[in-house]
Order: structure tokens, then sequence, then C-alpha cells
């Protein structure tokens, strides 16, 4: 099999399988695939934050994500050291909810410290129900409603205007005896990585920000305006990145324009490299640690501002993907199969597309385990389909796996970023529901969806009605 990763890189599937559960060491290869509580128990049973999946399925349902909240407060603890460490300035990490937003994860992030960035009205009252200090919130998105805008001003978040249309809008909504509006200014840096399109951002040809041909006009605009007060530049160059280079040449620029800002009388403190930094999907990805990631960014910073002399900048970061990805599995059960000789066998599971649109639309490629069979040799390579009516709604092409049969319990691991998150009701399937796990205790934070609100925002005008 050969697959396209987001990386653009081709993999060759039988190079990289995954390998059964060793129970004298506890181990496994691919083990870091996984969260870090994840152990086997009673020979061939998989736990995770001290709970027993298959159990946790009985209770909760299928398919089910799991969430473990060790992985999660872990990676926002490497980022938060990690700046202390290497950061001789301020600094703000700032949880990117498009990853995953929903009370329980953003009260997590921030009982950690970290701040959260929102593009929408939906995840900002999210955030703000979750009790998320809006002194830690950014607003993020290049087309925010004016509604989206008003809320917030009102709730006294950071806005990070990303054009001329938004500008202008700020202007016109800001009350005279009002505090001037707190934004950032979104800028495209022009730099070009390697990821899959859908998820490059900084290059010049990118529906987000301002082009920086525009700076000049762009300060002398903002620097007039009373009612804002811009305290920062921001931009992100895309996601899933494994390369260090672009983040540091992203860091270089941006040290100019904080330059560039003070000659508008601009008060520019605060400087936001974005996120973007990749994870292990499968053996063969080899991504930066975080801590690697933040020393590279905080040496460029510095230096580029001692070479400037220019004092240095409160330093922000909004990692999504590297915080939560390998914190969650989803599990699923096993249900139908279909053997096609000499071409391949289908196993079918109870979810697909609908709770991890990715494969479909990035041919994002995923691992998975059986969890009731953790230590059992894999014998069989399938392809896992999900139950949605479309043929492209296959999650993993050429899975290694021991026998299977229905009931069993197939975990498919990293899958706490863009996958509730980019859920769907397609085929009107319900929403899975989420647990997270700690210490052998398991919460739930996503309640699964019913029948009932499937329909509940459906309407049968009266004349449709038998
Ligand atoms: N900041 C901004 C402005 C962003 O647009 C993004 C991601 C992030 C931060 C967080 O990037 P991360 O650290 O998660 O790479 N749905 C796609 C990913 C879209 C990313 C959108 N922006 C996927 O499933 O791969």
């Amino acid at each position: 099999m050969v697959s396209t990763h987001p990386t653009g890189v081709q993999h060759s599937g039988s190079q990289y399988l995954p390998q059964s559960w060793d129970t004298n060491t506890n181990s496994s290869p691919n083990q870091e695939l996984l969260p870090l509580t994840a152990r086997v128990h009673d020979h061939d049973l998989l736990e995770i934050g001290g709970c027993d999946v298959t159990t946790l399925v009985e209770q909760f349902g299928s398919p089910l994500y799991i969430l473990d909240e060790e992985t999660l407060r872990s990676a926002c603890q490497q980022y938060r050291d990690a700046f202390k460490q290497y950061y001789k300035g301020e600094s703000q990490v700032l949880y990117a909810s498009k990853a995953w937003n929903c009370l329980a994860v953003c009260a997590i992030a921030a009982s950690e410290g970290l701040g959260i960035d929102v593009v929408s009205g939906g995840e900002l009252y999210t955030a703000l129900q979750a009790g998320v200090s809006p002194d830690k919130i950014y607003l993020h998105g290049n087309n925010k409603s004016r509604e989206e805008l008003i809320l917030a001003i009102e709730s006294g978040v950071t806005v990070v205007a990303d054009n001329w249309y938004e500008l202008h809008t700020l202007v016109e909504i800001a009350q005279p005896d009002d505090r001037a509006i707190r934004i950032m200014l979104r800028l495209t840096p022009g730099i070009e990585c390697h990821t899959h399109e859908y998820i490059r951002t900084g290059h010049l040809d990118s529906k987000f920000g301002f082009d920086p041909n525009d700076l000049d006009e762009v300060f002398t605009f903002v620097s007039q305006q009373p009612a804002l007060n811009c305290v920062g530049v921001h931009a992100h160059i895309g996601s899933q990145i494994f390369e260090r280079q672009p983040h540091q040449d992203l860091a270089a620029v941006m040290v100019q324009w904080l330059r560039d800002a003070g000659k508008y009388g601009l008060k520019i403190t605060e400087l936001n490299v974005g996120g973007g930094l990749g994870i292990k999907y499968i053996e063969s990805d080899d991504p930066p640690s975080i801590e690697e990631w933040v020393k590279a960014i905080c040496e460029v910073i510095q230096a580029a501002c001692a070479a400037e002399n220019l004092p240095l900048p409160k330093l922000l970061s909004e990692p999504g993907r590297s915080l939560i990805a390998t914190a969650c599995v989803t599990a699923y059960t096993i249900g139908s199969s279909k053997v096609i000789p000499e071409i391949r066998t289908y196993v079918a599971i109870d979810g697909g597309m609908s709770d991890n649109p990715r494969p479909i639309t990035y041919q994002s490629v995923y691992r998975a385990v059986v969890a009731n069979k953790m230590s059992s040799p894999l014998t069989q390579t399938v392809t896992i389909a999900g139950k949605h009516c479309e043929s492209g709604d296959i999650l993993i092409h050429n899975a290694l796996l021991p026998k299977t049969e229905p009931g069993d319990i197939l975990v498919v691991m990293g899958t706490g970023a863009y996958n509730y998150s980019m859920a769907s009701n397609y085929n009107r399937l319900p929403r899975p529901a989420a647990v997270v796990v700690a210490n052998g205790e398991a919460n739930l934070i996503l309640q699964r969806e019913t029948y009932e609100d499937l329909i509940r925002q459906d309407r049968l005008p009266e004349r449709l009605k038998k």
C-alpha cells in the first residue's frame, strides 16, 4: 500500500506495521502512538488512564472517544516548561481549540495555565463557559461576523484582525467611551512548508491575513485609530509540520515586522508564532519534540531581537494538534466483514468518516490495535471500513491486526485533534460520546447524541404533516 500522509510524504504501509504487545515488558514498538498511560493488563486487554478500554465501551457505548488527561496535561506542561527554559522574556501558550473545542478540554488547558485560541463565536462561547479568563482568549477568523466581533469586544478578549474589512468593521463598532479594542494583526509571511495543501496557511496565496506588501498601509491605518489598541502581530504557516526551518524563518520575519511597527509609533509587545508542530501518527513520522520546536523558535527570536536592538516581546504560540492528538483514541466495535479473494478483506466498524473525516479529507494515515487482543499475533492485513454510504469511507488501508471477530474493540490512535471537532452527522449518525480518563476514573465529557438530538433542529411545516 502507498498512502499520502499530510506531510505529502508517501509511506509504504507494510514497512511500518505495528507490532503486538510484549507482555513481558508491557510495551510495544508503537507505544509512542498511544497515550502515555496505555498499558496491557490481564495479558491481552488495553488500559488507558487506569481504565479498561473494553469496559469503557460497555459502560459508555461505541464508538467512544477516550481522552487521557495525563497525556494532555503533560503536553501542556512540556510547552510551558520549554518556553520558561529557552525564552528570556514573557511567554504564553494558547491552545488552538479548533483541534477539539469543548468545555472539559478548554478547562483542562486553562488549568495548566494555557490561554485559548478560538476561531468562531461558538468556540469563544465555549471557552468563556468553561471559565477561561477573557484576557487569555484570542479570537481568530478570516470572516468574523459583526455579532462575533461584538461578543469578543464585550467579553474583553483580544481580536486577531485578519483583513481590511474587519479593521473597518471594528472601527465602526467601537463605542467612543469604551476602552480601545485590543487587537493583534495577522500577517501572511510568505513561507512555504511541506504539508497537505489544505492545511497550509503561510504562503502568499492564502485566504488568511494581511498581505505583507500592505504592511505600511496597515500599520499607518492602525496607528491612527484611537479605537484600536494594537498589541502585536500574528502568523501561522500551516499544520502537521515536521521541519523546524519554516518556523525559524517565520520567527525571523516576525521580528522584522516588530521593528517596522515601531516606526509608526505602534507599541507592539506581543508576537504570536502560531502553531503547526506535527505529531507521530505512524511509526515513520519523525517530528521534532515540543522542546526542540520551542527551543528553535526562541533562539531565532532572541538572536533577531538582539541584532535589531529590540526588547523581547511577549512570545505567544498556539499549538493544537501537538497538545491533544496523541492524548485520545477512538474505540469502535467491529461488525461485518467482506472477504474478496485475492483482493482484500474489509472489516467494518460502527463509525467512520463522520467521527474521523481526516482520512477521506486529507488521505491521513492512522494505526489501530484491538483492545481485547493486545498480545495476540498480528496475522491479517485488512482494510478498516467505516459504515457510511460512501466507498471512500475507509479509515485505514492495510491494517495489520490479529484475527478479528464481530464484537472486538478496534482502537484507532492519535484521534484527539480534528476528529470530534470536524465530526458530522453524515448519514444521520449520532456523534459519539467522549470520556476523559485519569487514575482509574472515567468521566463523560461529551454525551452521545441520540436520535431525538438528530431531529431537534428539524421543523416539519404544517402543510407537510399528514
Ligand atoms: N493557529 C492558527 C491560526 C491555525 O489556523 C491553526 C490550525 C493552529 C493555530 C493550530 O495548528 P496545529 O498546531 O493544530 O497544527 N483540520 C486539519 C488541520 C487544520 C489546521 C487549521 N489551523 C487537519 O485535520 O489536519
